[in-house]
């Protein structure tokens, strides 16, 4: 097998395969004894900078479970060292950002710096795992999408109403219309740099686009995230297109770009490829919280969600969102072994 021909990749591309291709976002992590035993000793920023440290995460997984893909261990936060914003992870509270972006002043003091050359450590951890993996399993890189990104930079951390982000998108349209174009940029040149240093295909993480209505999705975000995907597409690799809560979104996420669409358990897959059409990808959608029902309960979502799929090509299995701390690891295991011996064509 050469590695162009991975389950996943083939799913992606939406060729018959011998069964399921299954991984999860999220899927290196705080639910596992390894990873944590590793933060004892480091910090989260250190594993995802230092390359033989997160080499060995992003292949934690992968020695643990039969998944099919290997997602590099980064985090959607560290290209804002090439926009100059400063942030830390803060144990208890998550990503903290330094001094939110909030008025066109702070827009105008963001720069672009270089990916290629800021995020050179995530470049060389793709590499070094690349050269590790067996070629039957994909490695994928990623980005934040421009809004998710954004909301972060200008929210301070996380959000529930996103109260800040949409005044600024509404109030001051120039500010934001710069914002999403330095992102932007950003995002292309850095996912095009982790496509020449071996990853076999892209996703896109939009996770809190859901919060949008699709009229403010289609004039303040669309014409970003396409201009990424514009940017990736002569590449010919998988572009995986995921968020969160965008039941109302997807016709105009597909139109954003993307080869793939990732949906979460709010929205059935049957409805979903309906919506996309049968021709399109779609990756998805078991709750993550699904995780810690017992067995009987997990067999059956897992079962419907392969009942939904309906054993055509063109389906990726994941969860609807990342795997979350605290997850029972042998939960996590049978998924897989039960995705792949039910799907079995
Ligand atoms: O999937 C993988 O295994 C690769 C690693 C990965 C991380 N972050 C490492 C991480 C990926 C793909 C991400 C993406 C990411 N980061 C997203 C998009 C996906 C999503 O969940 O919506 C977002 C929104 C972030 C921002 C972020 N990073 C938050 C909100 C937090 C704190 C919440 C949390 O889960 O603790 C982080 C921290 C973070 N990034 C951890 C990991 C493994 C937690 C680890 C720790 O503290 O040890």
């Amino acid at each position: 097998m050469t590695e162009n021909d991975s389950r996943f990749l083939k799913a992606c591309r939406g060729e018959e395969v011998d069964c399921t291709p299954i991984w999860f976002m999220r899927q290196a992590g705080r639910y596992m004894q390894e990873y944590l035993k590793l933060r004892e000793k480091h910090t989260l920023l250190e594993l995802c900078t230092q390359p033989d440290l997160a080499k060995e995460v992003t292949l934690q997984p992968i020695r643990r479970f039969d998944l099919d893909a290997a997602i590099v261990f980064a985090d959607i936060l560290l290209p804002l060292k090439s926009m100059g914003v400063g942030f830390d992870f803060v144990k208890g509270q998550g990503p903290v950002i330094h001094h939110p972006v909030r008025s066109p002043e702070d827009v105008a003091k963001l720069h672009v710096g270089d990916p290629e050359e800021d995020l050179k450590c995530v470049l060389e951890t793709l590499g070094l795992v690349r050269s590790e993996l067996d070629p039957k399993i994909a490695l994928i890189g990623f980005a934040g999408a421009p809004f998710t990104v954004a909301s972060y930079m200008i929210e301070g951390g996380y959000s529930r109403n996103f109260l800040h982000t949409k005044r600024l998108m509404y109030s001051h349209p120039e500010a934001w219309q710069r914002l999403m174009e330095t992102t932007s940029e950003i995002m292309a040149r850095y996912l095009t740099a982790q496509i020449e240093a071996g990853a076999q295909a892209i996703q896109l993480f939009d996770s809190w686009v859901g919060c949008l209505e699709p009229e403010d999705y289609r004039r303040y975000v669309l014409p970003y995230s396409q201009k990424i995907f514009a940017r990736l597409k002569p590449y010919s690799v998988p572009l995986l297109h995921f968020g969160t809560g965008t039941a109302t979104l997807l016709e105009l996420m597909k139109e954003a770009g993307g080869t793939v669409m990732g949906v979460d358990w709010r929205i059935s897959l049957k409805e979903a490829r309906s919506r996309l059409g049968s021709n399109t990808p779609i990756q998805g959608n078991l709750d993550p919280v699904a995780l810690f029902a017992p067995p009987t309960y997990l067999e059956e979502k897992v079962d419907q969600v392969l009942e939904q799929a309906d054993g055509r090509p063109g389906h990726i299995f994941n969860l609807g969102h990342g795997i979350l701390p605290e997850t029972p690891v042998e939960n996590v295991e049978a998924v897989v072994e039960w995705v792949h011996a039910k799907s079995k064509r």
